[in-house]
């Protein structure tokens, strides 16, 4: 879908803004912080509670979360690979729009493909932090907050991710978080070391 350009006659307007006076102005660099996993592996939690030290700090920073999106933006798309492909492409461009605007975008997806997480890390280019939210498939199923792994095993649910979908884990990820063996708090802390040896947060 992303080569179906149907936009001609459109030129670009650049901002008399750049990111480096946002950047100077919060204190930090714009980033796109992204989170992949199995659901349940803690994405979204870990996201949040980064969220909330990121806001204590003062800093720019904001979650894309997979289930919310998919309520608004992304309420068309289903669980195909086709539009799992299209849901990361158009929530890549999201991230990049976040981070040009100063953010710190933080995007919590399963994300099972590894051809579309590199798209989205093309998109954002140097900004792209790859997060693998790694728990293993037995955790995330003894945990299922949302009891949707006991429904994707009855067979209710079809093509859920790690039952009868593929997730593919990230071969060179930024940072890997193992969130089956730390607490919220050590997880949090990794990240926050991530983001500040890699110059987005100041040390
Ligand atoms: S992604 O694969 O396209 O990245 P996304 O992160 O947006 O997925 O949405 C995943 C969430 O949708 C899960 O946390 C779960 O709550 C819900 N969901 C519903 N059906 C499925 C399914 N077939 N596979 C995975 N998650 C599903």
């Amino acid at each position: 879908m992303a080569d179906n350009v149907k936009a001609t006659n459109v030129t670009w307007h650049h901002s008399l803004i750049t990111l480096e006076d946002r950047e100077k102005k919060n204190g930090h660099r714009g980033a796109v912080l992204w989170f992949t996993g199995l659901s349940a592996s803690g994405k979204s939690t870990l996201a949040q509670a980064v969220q909330c030290v990121l806001f204590e700090r003062g800093c720019q920073a904001y979650v894309l979360d997979g289930d919310n999106v998919r309520h608004g933006l992304n309420k068309d798309l289903g669980f195909s690979p086709a539009d799992r492909e299209e849901n990361i492409r158009r929530i890549g461009e999201v991230a990049k729009l976040f981070q040009e605007a100063g953010f710190i975008a933080m995007t919590a997806f399963i994300s099972p493909y590894r051809a579309d997480r590199d798209k989205a890390r093309a998109i954002a280019g140097d900004a792209f932090i790859e997060v693998y939210v790694n728990a293993s498939l037995e955790a995330c199923e003894a945990r299922d907050p949302k009891g949707l792994y006991q429904k994707a095993r009855a067979g209710v649910i079809p093509e859920f991710t790690g039952i009868s979908a593929p997730y593919e884990a990230p071969e060179n990820p930024e940072l890997t978080v193992d969130t089956a063996k730390l607490s919220l708090e050590e997880s949090v802390a990794q990240v926050i070391a991530c983001l500040e040896a890699r110059g987005v947060l100041a040390k």
